[in-house]
């Protein structure tokens, strides 16, 4: 947890401090002024787009958003009720089938390339794995349509009507899609430098980053917020629940706070409280006994002395979950978003490594704790 596993140019935190940059500019600014395409091109290329870098790059992005018409049986090999996290590990996964060129991993240009294809394609492969569980029609990508209006127009327009995804959702998915793109050495990402190392096809790297990102310790708490949040509604007794959290025999945490590294409040989860707050005042009398909880739920967290003391403050997931919840994504897609969100910083992490020609196979060390040197015994001894 101290040594560098690396060094990258990517993004900066200071855990202390609360600070969050990406290529050096501070989340708050890109919150507030940039998109998350952009956002990708800022990750993959170190710089600002201009106009043109970005109207190009949107373009480029648009000719990959497609899968090859034979993956769509891929989906099908699935129990109709499996995780969406199982199917995007798998389908990911298996693009490397499809594209076996990318295995020319120190090219320049196949690791551009296999860059574009992941960015332009999580959007499309997330929605149909949403479609297929739901025996839904998988809806094609749009080039008339933004990035992220894309996918929430895949996740759930049906071919019987015309539809448009609502701005305030666009805006709302975006702005999370900003937050979550990047986090430098997180689980995930280090689990894609430590599979591409080994000069893996890059699909199955971030094949292995979304399977590290789906445990609820890491990616997977914007879904257990949710779930925790309805059990400890359902309850009633939500002092229980905090109870247990601060229990240091019982393995219950509040999902949603806490982090490695903040020991403050962690910047993205200040930019999206406000959002937070403000959907759940756009609800107004529609409040759901499960926004109430959430409300008390961070009001007592923030006083209690063990969460003080810890420094144990409401992380990105807390929010991300009840937004989404609010946005009428599906739970078991919440991971999913993040999983789409965060591929942009992996496979930059990825290209970073590999275009570095210093770059060589992970092997991380160990502490060894077991028997010292003995002999065999022979089976009628033991
Ligand atoms: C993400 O790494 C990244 O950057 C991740 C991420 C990214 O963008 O990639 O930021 C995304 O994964 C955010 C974290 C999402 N996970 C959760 O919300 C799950 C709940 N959180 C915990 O599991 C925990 O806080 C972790 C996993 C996030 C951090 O675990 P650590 O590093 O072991 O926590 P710590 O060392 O800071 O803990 C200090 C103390 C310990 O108690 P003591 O031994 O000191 O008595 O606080 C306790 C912990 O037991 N503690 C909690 C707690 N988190 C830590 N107690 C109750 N509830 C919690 N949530």
């Amino acid at each position: 947890m101290s040594t560098a596993s690396c060094d990258s140019a990517i993004t900066y935190i200071d855990g202390d401090k609360g600070i969050l940059r990406y290529r050096g500019y501070p989340i708050e600014q890109l919150a507030d002024h940039s998109t998350y395409l952009e956002t990708c091109y800022l990750l993959l290329n170190g710089e600002l787009p201009n106009r043109a870098e970005l109207t190009e790059f949107r373009g480029i992005i648009q000719e990959h958003t497609m899968l090859h018409e034979a993956l769509r049986g891929f989906y099908k090999g699935f129990r109709h009720d499996a995780h969406p996290m199982a199917i995007m590990v798998g389908v990911v996964g298996a693009l490397s089938a499809f594209y076996p060129d990318a295995s020319d991993v120190h090219n320049p240009r196949v690791q551009e390339i296999a860059a574009h294809r992941l960015i332009a394609k999580m959007p499309t492969i997330a929605a149909w794995s949403y479609k297929y569980a739901n025996g839904q029609p998988f809806i094609y990508p749009r080039n008339d349509l933004s990035y992220t209006e894309n996918f929430l127009h895949m996740m759930f327009a049906v071919p019987t009507k015309d539809s448009r995804p609502d701005p305030l959702h666009v805006k709302a998915l975006d702005l999370i899609l900003i937050l979550h793109a990047d986090h430098e050495q997180n689980a995930s990402t280090s689990t894609v430098r430590l599979t591409g190392s080994s000069e893996a096809n890059p699909f199955a790297a971030t094949s292995a980053g979304i399977a590290s990102l789906w445990g609820p310790a890491h990616g997977g708490a914007n879904e257990a917020v949710i779930r925790m949040l309805e059990e400890i509604t359902e309850s009633g007794n939500l002092k229980k629940y905090v109870d247990k959290a601060k229990d240091k025999n019982d393995r219950f945490r509040l999902m949603g706070f806490g982090h490695r590294i903040y020991k403050n409040f962690d910047p993205r989860a200040k930019i999206i409280r406000k959002m937070c707050h403000d959907l759940l005042q756009s609800l107004g009398d529609e409040s759901t006994p499960l926004f109430d909880t959430a409300l008390e739920l961070e009001k007592i967290a923030l006083e209690d002395e063990y969460f003080v003391e810890r420094k144990l403050y409401p992380n990105v997931d807390y929010y991300s979950g009840i937004i989404l919840r609010r946005l009428g994504i599906p739970l078991d897609m919440f991971t999913v978003i993040f999983a789409l969100a965060r591929t942009v910083g992996w496979i930059s992490h990825w290209k970073e490594m590999m275009s570095d020609p210093t770059a060589r196979i992970g092997r991380p060390r160990q502490l060894y704790t077991g028997s010292k040197e003995r002999d065999y015994i022979p089976i009628e001894k033991r």
